[in-house]
C-alpha cells in the first residue's frame, strides 16, 4: 500500500466517498468520550479524522497517539455533520472516518505548544526544527520558494542566464566586515566569503555573456538588525548595453509581476525620487511613504536666533535644523502626552541627537501665549512666524525639532517621523497609511565624507558610474558628484539596489584618486578587475535585491529570521546547531592558526 495517496490539506469534497491514505503529524487528538478526533496536519494544511470505537484496534492506537507523531491513516472520506464545517480550511467540510491507524513515529513531548505565538526567538531557533514544522513558517519558506523559481522564470524569460560565482575568494568592497576562511595550502593566506558576486558579475559583462543573474548566498559580518542576516540571498543581476532607466524598468516589472502573481497585489506605480529630496522632505534614503509626516526645513531660519542650539546648528558647516509637524499631536483629547515626549526624547538620543525641543500649538489666534514651548522665549518673532508658515502648524499640533550635523537631524527625526507615524497615536490621526508604498531613489552622491578619517568614501561601491558630465567634480568638489546608482524602496526597506558600472579604466582610475586609494593598492585589491576593463568591457550595470527582505516584506513577517529556515541570531549564532563553536588544535594546526585568547573560548 502506498504510503500516501492526497496531502492532508488538499483532501475536500471532490474525494467524498473515496478511500483514502493520508501520512502525517497528530496536530491535536480530542477524546469525545467514544469518539476520537485527530486533526492530522502536513504541508498543505489539516484534515479532520474521526476515530470511531467500532473498529477495536485501530481506536487501540488512537488512544495512544499524542502530539505530533507521524502517523498514517487509511479511511473514507465522508461530509462533516451540519453545522460541524470550518470555512477556514480546504478540508473543512469533509472528514476522514478512520479504517486503519498506524504509527509510523512516535514523538517525545514538543519543547512548546505548536499553536504558542508568544515564544521567545532564542526558544524557536533552539527548536528550529519544531518551529520550521508549524504551519506560518511552512508559508513563509512556500511562498520564499515561489518568488523564487517565479524570479528565475521572469529572469530566463528576458534572457538573463544564471552563472555560478565562486565562495571562496578574494575580498569585495562592500563596505561591511570580511568571513575569512582560512587557506591550509597557503600558510598565512585567507580566502573571503563574498560580500556579493559584484566584481565576478561586470568580468561576465566583459566576458560577453550580456545578461545575467544568480540567487546567491552573500556574507557579510556587521550589526545585525531586524532586517539584516550576516548570511544572507540576494537576486543579483547585470546586464551590458541598457542604461539606468532601462535596467529600472526591467527589474520593476519583475517585483510588480511576483507581487501581482504571489500576493494578488497591485504595487502600481513607482515613484522616482532623488536622493537629495528623500533626504530633504524625509531624512532618510529609504523614506516610508506610507507616513504622511516630512521635515519642514528652518535651517536659514535660525541662523539669528537667541537659542544657541539652533543658530549653532544653523551656522555649522554641514549643519540642519529641521521641524517635525504632527497634526493634532497637541490635541486635548488623545494628543501626545508630556510622558511620551520625554520617551521621544529619549529615543532621539539613540541616534545621536542632544535633545527634541517642540511647541505645543494650543491657539495661534493667541500669538507667543497660544504656543507652549520650552524654547519659543528664545526665538525672535520674524522666525516664529516662518515656523509656523512654512510647517503649515494648525491649532491643535506638535512640531518637534531637531539641530546638529545635517547626519544626526535626518537620522534622528527620520527615525522620530517613522516611530510617530507606526505608534497608536499615529495610527488613530491618520498619519499612516496602510498600503504598499514602494518607490525608486535615484541620483546618489559618488561619495560622503568620513568626518572622523577626513576622508571620503563610496556610498555605493567604488564601480560605480558617476552622472555624465559630473566626472570632473571628482577631482573639484567630490561632494557634488552624483551617480548612476539607485534604490527600490518598499515600505521603508531597502529592497535592492544597483548601480551603472564604470566601463573605462580612466573613469575608473579617478574614482580611486578620489577615494585615495593608490594605483598600487587598487592593482593589489581589483587588479584583475582593472585588467579586465581594458579589454573592450561594454557598457553594463544592474543591481541586486535582498531575497530575505523581500518575503519578509512580502509575508509581513517581523524580521528577516522568519523567512530563513536557518537563520543567526542578533548576536551571530546558530542557535540549532551550536555554530560557531572550538575546533581542535589538530585542526587549528593545519590552518597554521594559533589563539590568541584560549580562554575566551572557554569563556564564551
Ligand atoms: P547592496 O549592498 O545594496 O548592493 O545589497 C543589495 C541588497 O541586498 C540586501 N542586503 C541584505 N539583506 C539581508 N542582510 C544583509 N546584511 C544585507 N545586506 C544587503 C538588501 C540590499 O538592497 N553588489 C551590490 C549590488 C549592485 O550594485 O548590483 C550590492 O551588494 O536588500
Ligand atoms: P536646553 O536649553 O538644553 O534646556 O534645551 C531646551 C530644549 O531644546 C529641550 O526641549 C531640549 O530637549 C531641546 N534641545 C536641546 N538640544 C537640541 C538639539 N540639538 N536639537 C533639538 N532640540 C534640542
Amino acid at each position: 500500500m502506498a504510503m500516501r495517496s492526497h496531502y492532508c490539506g488538499l483532501v475536500t469534497e471532490a474525494l467524498m466517498g473515496q478511500t483514502v491514505t493520508l501520512s502525517g503529524w497528530v496536530n491535536r487528538r480530542r477524546d469525545h468520550g467514544g469518539v476520537i478526533f485527530i486533526d492530522l496536519r502536513d504541508r498543505e494544511g489539516y484534515v479532520q479524522v474521526v476515530c470511531d470505537p467500532d473498529r477495536a484496534e485501530m481506536f487501540k492506537t488512537a488512544e495512544g497517539v499524542r502530539n505530533e507523531f507521524c502517523v498514517q491513516v487509511k479511511g473514507l472520506v465522508r461530509a462533516r455533520p451540519e453545522g460541524t464545517t470550518n470555512d477556514s480550511l480546504k478540508s473543512g467540510k469533509i472528514e476522514v472516518l478512520c479504517h486503519e491507524l498506524n504509527v509510523l513515529n512516535p514523538s517525545v513531548t514538543p519543547p512548546f505548544q505548536m499553536d504558542d505565538d508568544n515564544l521567545s526567538e532564542t526558544t524557536r531557533l533552539t527548536h528550529r526544527v519544531m518551529d520550521l514544522r508549524r504551519p506560518h513558517m511552512q508559508r513563509n519558506m512556500m511562498l520564499r520558494y515561489k518568488t523564487a523559481i517565479q524570479v528565475r522564470n521572469f529572469l530566463d524569460k528576458e534572457g538573463f542566464i544564471d552563472i555560478e560565482t565562486p565562495m571562496l575568494g578574494k575580498s569585495t568592497p562592500e563596505g561591511a566586515r570580511d568571513y575569512l576562511v582560512p587557506s591550509r595550502v597557503h600558510d598565512g593566506q585567507f580566502f573571503a566569503l563574498p560580500q556579493s558576486p559584484q566584481l565576478y558579475k561586470q568580468m561576465l559583462m566583459v566576458a560577453g555573456y550580456d545578461r545575467y543573474y544568480q540567487i546567491t548566498k552573500c556574507f557579510r559580518d556587521e550589526d545585525l538588525r531586524a532586517d539584516r542576516q550576516p548570511e544572507f540571498t540576494q537576486i543579483d543581476c547585470e546586464t551590458s548595453f541598457l542604461d539606468e532607466e532601462e535596467i529600472r524598468a526591467i527589474f520593476q516589472r519583475m517585483i510588480t509581476e511576483v507581487f501581482q502573481t504571489q500576493l494578488g497585489v497591485d504595487l502600481g506605480e513607482f515613484p522616482i525620487m532623488t536622493y537629495q529630496e528623500a533626504a530633504h522632505r524625509f531624512g532618510s534614503d529609504k523614506p516610508d511613504l506610507r507616513v504622511k509626516l516630512e521635515f519642514t526645513e528652518l535651517t536659514d531660519v535660525m541662523k539669528d536666533v537667541d537659542f544657541k542650539v539652533f543658530s549653532g546648528a544653523a551656522n555649522m558647516k554641514g549643519g540642519r535644523v529641521v521641524a517635525l509637524r504632527v497634526p493634532g499631536g497637541s490635541a486635548e483629547n488623545g494628543g501626545i502626552s508630556r510622558g511620551e515626549i520625554d520617551a521621544y526624547t529619549e529615543f532621539v538620543k539613540i541616534y545621536g541627537a542632544k535633545g527634541l525641543a517642540y511647541i505645543r500649538v494650543n491657539e495661534l489666534a493667541k500669538g507667543r501665549d497660544g504656543l507652549q514651548s520650552p524654547i519659543v522665549k528664545n526665538i525672535h518673532d520674524a522666525a516664529l512666524a516662518e515656523v509656523l508658515k512654512r510647517s503649515g502648524a494648525q491649532d491643535g499640533d506638535l512640531l518637534f525639532f531637531g539641530a546638529d550635523k545635517e547626519k544626526i537631524v535626518n537620522d534622528a527625526i527620520g527615525a522620530l517621523r517613522i516611530k510617530i507615524g507606526h505608534s497608536e497615536f499615529g495610527k488613530k490621526n491618520g498619519l499612516f497609511e496602510n498600503r504598499w508604498a514602494p518607490l525608486w531613489v535615484v541620483d546618489f552622491p559618488m561619495f560622503e565624507h568620513d568626518e572622523e578619517e577626513d576622508r571620503w568614501t563610496a556610498v555605493h561601491h567604488p564601480f560605480t558610474s558617476p552622472k555624465d558630465g559630473h566626472e570632473d567634480l571628482m577631482d573639484t568638489d567630490p561632494g557634488k558628484c552624483l551617480a548612476k546608482a539607485y534604490d527600490m524602496v518598499l515600505n521603508g526597506w531597502e529592497l535592492g539596489g544597483g548601480s551603472v558600472r564604470i566601463h573605462r579604466a580612466d573613469v575608473q582610475s579617478k574614482v580611486f584618486t578620489a577615494l585615495k586609494i593608490t594605483p598600487e593598492d587598487a592593482q593589489a585589491k581589483f587588479g584583475y578587475l582593472l585588467d579586465a576593463l581594458q579589454y573592450g568591457a561594454p557598457p553594463h550595470g544592474g543591481l541586486a535585491f535582498g531575497l530575505d527582505r523581500l518575503i519578509t516584506l512580502m509575508t509581513g513577517a517581523e524580521s528577516i529570521r522568519d523567512v530563513i529556515a536557518f537563520p543567526k541570531t542578533q548576536r551571530a549564532q546558530d542557535l540549532l546547531t551550536q555554530a560557531p563553536s572550538p575546533v581542535d588544535e589538530k585542526q587549528l594546526r593545519e590552518l597554521h592558526i594559533r589563539l590568541r585568547n584560549p580562554d575566551a573560548v572557554k569563556a564564551n
